[in-house]
């Protein structure tokens, strides 16, 4: 368990006490300072003249000497220092259980006894044990369902940066008084009222290092937390194993050092803040570097002279010191105590540090984000003392020059080169609640599952210090464990229970029993070729889709074929298992799908181009909405950006565009060819929607267009050329506020307006064109509802209007099916980001139904869409797991409508004519599961089939 502790050379405690004589005891009695009899024995004579200082200064040059971590005897303890009185023992009976030992290999079937905060044993517990507890135990069966050690997340914000973003604590997790503040922590702006906590907890996420923020090249010391709710309630009851520092206790408790923690950035975000450069960054580290250093080495010139009771050198003299810098003065410590956590994402910002590491002799505890990582392992394992571990997103990525070389397979890599792996939320940037989730995607992409589980429970809590009570189920350790309604890396993996301390968190689970085939490790593709690439070509492999050179393909060993049937999604064909089926495919229209006999002629296996799909999968192309994809290729970036449209309710609009009756068309800003257009299209997203990027309430006419296309000239590339007309009512600060946003909306709707806008209001006021306005409180969407009923009394009209983002929209279900009006929420999986996001249903386990299944039971059209371009790619997940979630409520025909043909007819799309739209191709399962792969799409439209 210590291994990665650093080895401990000096006399332990322990053995400094044994030193101890009876001779010396006697005169501690008569010193006056008794307390140096504790401390200071084995160091000086007490009968020479000693300064008043003395103990203190003998107690300073002792810690230094201490190693951090737990005491030998800390496995004995009986009780958790977090041990609830009142908590009930617990027996959980028949659990198949990641213990986390053997690297994350071993898998135990037994029973597990809680108790004091505790695991008490593990296997299967003698009944006098059992009998001693009498009625108090509490016992489960969990009937084989899978049990791991809590979630342990290296690197969150939660209650830090506010969920819901509120005025009151924006950004209490970065400070902008300077670049170097290692004197800053993480616990002092912690809230415990944060609306993560509960979400967090019932996605399993049990422990949590909440770090400052990455505007600082130093940013401050992080803390460990546990995240259930304490009965002190405040935000140091939170605290797992807190350091002495925190009080400046150290001195009189500190045998054993705890862990500390160090948040340190660089690259963009600190030279961003402070107008920096990365020069001036890493200057401003090797500064602050320095200065902690000289007080380091004039502690040690103290030390010496303490050692050697020279105390008339040190008589006018304190130990030097300075509480400002005290934690990096730590960082020199011979013994490191402090674990430093590095935002850091390209490879010359690596290179930097890895230099400044050795540069000032200092350990890294990991790398976080570092996208570029696993392009330069060797550069890591330079680092001084061991290397570090490095702490990723699993596809969330390009969104700034830093991580646009970001790869999916940089897990994998990094993994096949010895380094370890974690997997982390950056919450609220991922909600931690689903960081189970970034595990699964690694384990999709090539990550061992061993490791994979490891990445976000035992590595994180190595990482941190914490390997000793956290991320195992072993006995001894703390008892926090998550039982789950699946493999846990099975798609929609839930928690059924969650133990904090031994304490259930969750009081009346909503748990689906998940079937026999969701309790194995789900299989994954092959990626092996797609990993060599993504170093072969620094992170860049070519993604333009190569097209079939036959003009007949066929495909063999096909398990279902799905099409699209009107504005719905049918199964078309399904094979037996034993027995499956081909589909023929003519200059990219489907000519013949069913047995092999009815499809398959001589003449046609001589010229067709053969492709085994091994029980895949042809269903229609999905559609993406929501982002900015099409309009940008990296969103940070202004150069690759199409920009802000003016909106006449903040701003002059310039007279020779048309003043306030001007409209922009998303059309004109399109952009081919952006990786993650190309990643969508190769993770089955064949059509993207985008309206004009704006920042208010205007925004203009969306388009919709095909994402494996080069450029706009390109047969195919520009779908519908003009959607849907789009606005947004939000709370915008204070200005313009929701009524004056709907008072503009009213007048647009219900009066003749000017210019384009003019004519396109009045085709939505005719039900002519679609309305989309982007909305989540349910009040406003109520006022909406209320609206669109003005507007039809008023002209007799109906009017098409689609409500997206719609977080609130379950609260409505009903008003909103009579209404007419079509939803599509984003995110799939809802998170109060904003006060107008606070009442989602968040779904499993915590309520019975998921907004989208309130919704679709009221027979409301639903879509679903996506907040940043990197995730168009994993749409398929969100509509598989989608499915997963309601438990058969939804259908696998209507999980693929919610991600294709339901946004296309909600945003305006022309769905009618069945043969030019896409059909996606899926080796080895289908397009829902992790078990596939996309290897192609059928394109009526463009007369071809690309292959992957
Ligand atoms: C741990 O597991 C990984 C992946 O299964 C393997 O590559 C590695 O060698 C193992 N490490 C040890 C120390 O056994
Ligand atoms: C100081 O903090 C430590 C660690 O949390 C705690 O054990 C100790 O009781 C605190 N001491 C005081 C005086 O608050
Ligand atoms: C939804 O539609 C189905 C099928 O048309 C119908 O049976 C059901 O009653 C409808 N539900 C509601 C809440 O209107």
């Amino acid at each position: 368990m210590n291994k990665a502790l650093p080895s401990y050379s000096g006399p332990s405690p322990e053995r400094l006490r044994r030193r101890k004589d009876v001779g010396v005891v006697t005169a501690c009695i008569l010193s006056i300072l008794f307390f140096l009899c504790i401390r200071g024995t084995a160091y000086f004579n007490l009968f020479n003249s000693t300064p008043s200082h003395a103990a203190s200064a003998v107690s300073r040059c002792l810690s230094l000497e201490l190693a951090p971590g737990p005491s030998a005897d800390f496995h004995k303890r009986k009780q958790s220092d977090r041990y609830v009185p009142g908590t009930k023992p617990y027996l959980l009976k028949n659990a198949r259980i990641w213990t986390g030992a053997e690297n994350g290999t071993e898998v135990v079937d037994a029973d597990i006894l809680l108790d004091k905060g505790l695991i008490k044993g593990i296997g299967h517990v003698r009944q006098s044990t059992l009998q001693a507890y009498k009625d108090d135990l509490v016992v489960i069966d969990v009937r084989g369902s899978w049990v791991t050690p809590g979630i342990v997340d290296l690197h969150s914000h939660l209650g830090d940066a506010s969920s819901p973003e509120l005025d009151g604590a924006s950004g209490d997790d970065n400070s902008l008084k300077g670049p170097i503040q290692p004197w800053l922590r993480a616990l002092d702006g912690l809230n415990t009222h944060d609306a993560s906590y509960e979400l967090s907890i019932s996605g399993g996420v049990t422990t949590a290092l909440v770090l400052p923020g990455s505007a600082n090249a130093i940013g401050g010391q992080g803390f460990t937390i546990k995240l259930r709710k304490t009965p002190e309630r405040s935000p140091t009851s939170m605290l797992l194993e807190p350091p002495y520092q925190i009080n400046s206790s150290f001195l009189e408790t500190a045998e054993h050092p705890r862990w500390r923690q160090m948040k340190h950035a660089c690259g963009e975000n600190p030279s961003r803040v402070y107008g920096f450069t990365r020069m001036d960054t890493i200057w401003a580290f090797r500064e602050a570097y320095n200065k902690a250093k000289q007080i380091k080495e004039a502690q040690d010139a103290y030390c010496v002279d303490v050692r050697a009771k020279n105390w008339d050198a040190l008589k006018d003299k304190s130990y030097p010191e300075d509480l400002q810098w005290e934690a990096l003065v730590d960082r020199f410590s011979r013994l490191d105590r402090i674990q430093v956590q590095v935002h850091c994402y390209e490879t010359v910002d690596l290179d930097d540090i890895v230099r400044l590491s050795n540069e000032f002799q200092f350990p890294i505890a990991a790398f976080h984000h570092a996208h570029e990582a696993y392009l330069v392992p060797d550069t890591l394992k330079k680092t001084y003392g061991q290397p570090p571990g490095v702490a990723m997103f699993a596809t969330n990525a390009r969104y700034k020059r830093e991580a646009y070389r970001g790869s999916e397979f940089a897990p994998r890599i990094l993994a096949e080169n010895g380094l370890r792996v974690v997997m982390k939320s950056d919450h609220p940037v991922l909600d931690s609640r689903y960081l189970l989730y970034e595990a699964q995607q690694a384990y999709v992409y090539g990550l061992p599952d061993n490791l994979a589980i490891a990445a976000v429970t035992s590595t994180p809590a190595e990482i941190m210090g914490m390997g000793h009570r956290v991320g195992y189920v072993k006995e001894g350790w703390d008892a926090d464990l998550v039982i789950w309604d699946s493999h846990p890396l099975a798609l929609g993996a839930t928690p059924k229970q969650v133990f904090i301390d031994g304490i259930p968190q969750l009081e009346t689970p909503h748990v689906v029993n998940k079937p026999a085939a969701w309790q194995q490790r789900p299989r994954v593709p092959n990626f092996d070729k797609e990993a060599a690439d993504a170093v072969k070509y620094e992170g860049l492999p070519p993604l333009t889709p190569a097209k079939s050179d036959s003009g007949v393909v066929l495909f063999t060993n096909v398990k279902s074929v799905y099409k699209r049937a009107g504005g719905d999604v049918q199964v078309a064909y399904t094979s037996g298992d034993a027995d499956l089926g081909v589909v023929v495919v003519h200059n990219g229209v489907i000519a013949c799908s069913g047995g092999y006999k009815s499809c398959v002629t001589p003449a046609l296996l001589g010229s067709a181009e053969v492709v085994n799909l091994q029980g895949g999968s042809i269903a229609p192309g999905l559609a993406t909405y929501g982002s900015q994809l099409g309009l940008q290729e990296i969103s940070a970036e202004s150069s690759t950006i199409d920009g802000y449209v003016y909106d006449p309710l903040l701003q002059k609009v310039p007279a020779v565009l048309g003043g306030d009756g001007a409209l922009v068309r998303a059309a004109d800003g399109l952009q081919f060819g952006s990786r993650d257009a190309l990643l969508a299209y190769r993770g089955g997203v064949t059509t993207g929607i985008v309206a004009p990027t704006h920042r208010r309430f205007y925004a203009g006419l969306s388009t919709s267009f095909f994402t494996g296309a080069p450029h706009k000239l390109e047969e195919g590339a520009v779908i519908q050329d003009v959607n849907a007309l789009h606005v947004t009512v939000r709370h915008f600060g204070s200005i313009p506020s929701i009524s004056t946003q709907i008072a503009v909306l009213r007048k647009l709707l219900l009066e003749p307006g000017e210019g384009e806008a003019g004519e396109w209001f009045e085709e939505v006021r005719e039900g002519r064109a679609t309305l989309v306005v982007e909305a989540d409180s349910a009040d406003v969407i109520a006022t909406l509802i209320l609206l669109k009923r003005e507007v039809e009394d008023e002209f007799g009209s109906t009017v098409k209007m689609t409500i997206t983002s719609a977080l609130e929209a379950h609260i409505l279900a009903k008003e909103i099916a009579e209404a007419n009006i079509g939803i599509v929420q984003v995110p799939a999986r809802p998170f109060p980001t904003t006060w107008e996001r606070l009442r989602i249903l968040p779904g499993h386990p915590l309520t019975e139904y998921s907004s989208l299944a309130v919704l679709l039971s009221h027979n409301v059209t639903v879509g679903i869409g996506i907040e940043e371009a990197w995730s168009a790619r994993n749409t398929r997940f969100d509509i598989g797991w989608a499915a997963v979630e309601a438990g058969g409520f939804i259908t696998k025909e209507q999980a693929i409508a919610l991600g294709s043909t339901n946004v296309e007819k909600l945003l305006g799309g022309d769905i009618d004519s069945e043969d030019v739209h896409d059909m996606v191709v899926t080796e080895g399962g289908d397009l829902l599961d992790f078990e596939s792969k996309v290897v192609g799409v059928i394109s009526p439209r463009r007369r071809t089939v690309d292959l992957f």
